[in-house]
């Protein structure tokens, strides 16, 4: 890879796996022993705003319980070397990416860390709300909050910003995602259509396995620090 290269790098939940962190679609298809439509979608919200809370306040406990991998550290080590012609998309929420030390990262699905308000949109950490009340509420004028996760039917978030990448890009690297949710999905065909080269590293053949052009099966905390060196010409 060329330091003029634009380096895209989308992540999913199989990049967290050797943090401890569940994937959504392995095994039984729950998550959490959720269906994801339980607790991942606005109408989960209106209907059990308890479950949902309850739900979201173990999932943003437990990503504090864990710590980054291999796999994580490894992205930070690219981004030190191509600077601004990096950037990281990710589909998770559980923050583990900028614990690492990532800094050109979007979190495009939002994040565990935070939660907003469902009235006046006032956006908090975790940390700064009270999360005792079933229902958490807002300091400022009282309703009630939400996680700020970005739920199905619901917009991405800076997806300005990655489709512009996704023209300008040379290198696009997918890793640890099933390619099952849209449009996260659909970024490797655009930066195919856009003349990109396009390398994988999943566990097992993702569903947009066809606009793969280089494809590492296995475990990425094990494959990605010895892809990266190879990458950046160290090896
Ligand atoms: P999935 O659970 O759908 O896919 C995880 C992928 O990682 C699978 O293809 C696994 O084979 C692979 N995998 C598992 N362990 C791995 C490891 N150690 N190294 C490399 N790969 C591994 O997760 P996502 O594709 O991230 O959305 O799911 C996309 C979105 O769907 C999520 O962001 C979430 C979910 O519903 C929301 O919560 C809004």
């Amino acid at each position: 890879m060329n330091k003029n290269d634009l380096i895209v790098v989308l992540t999913g939940a199989g990049i967290s796996a050797e943090s401890g962190i569940k994937t959504f679609r392995d095994y039984d298809g729950l998550w959490e022993n959720h269906r994801v439509e339980d607790v991942a979608t606005p109408e989960a919200f209106d209907r059990d705003p308890v479950m949902v809370w309850r739900f979201y306040k173990e999932r943003y406990f437990q990503s504090l319980d864990v710590l980054p991998n291999a796999g994580h550290y490894a992205l930070v080590d690219l981004e030190k070397h191509f600077g601004d012609n990096f950037l990281l998309i990710t589909q998770n929420v559980d923050g583990l990416h900028e614990r690492a030390g990532s800094k050109r990262v979007l979190e495009m699905h939002g994040k565990l860390l935070t939660c907003f308000c469902v009235g006046c949109k006032a956006n908090y950490k975790m940390n700064e709300v009270d999360l005792n009340p079933e229902i958490p509420t807002c300091p400022a004028c009282g309703k009630f909050l939400r996680p700020d996760i970005v739920w199905f039917g619901e917009m991405p978030y800076f997806l300005e910003e990655i489709y512009q990448a996704l023209k300008k890009v040379s290198v696009f690297i997918s890793i640890g995602t099933s390619g099952h949710v849209y449009p996260a999905s659909y970024f490797i065909a655009m930066a195919k259509q856009n003349k990109a080269k396009t390398i994988g590293v999943n566990f097992e053949r993702p569903e947009n396995n066809i606009f793969i052009e280089e494809f590492h099966q296995g475990k990425a905390g094990e494959l990605l620090p010895e892809l990266v060196k190879e990458w950046i010409g160290d090896l």
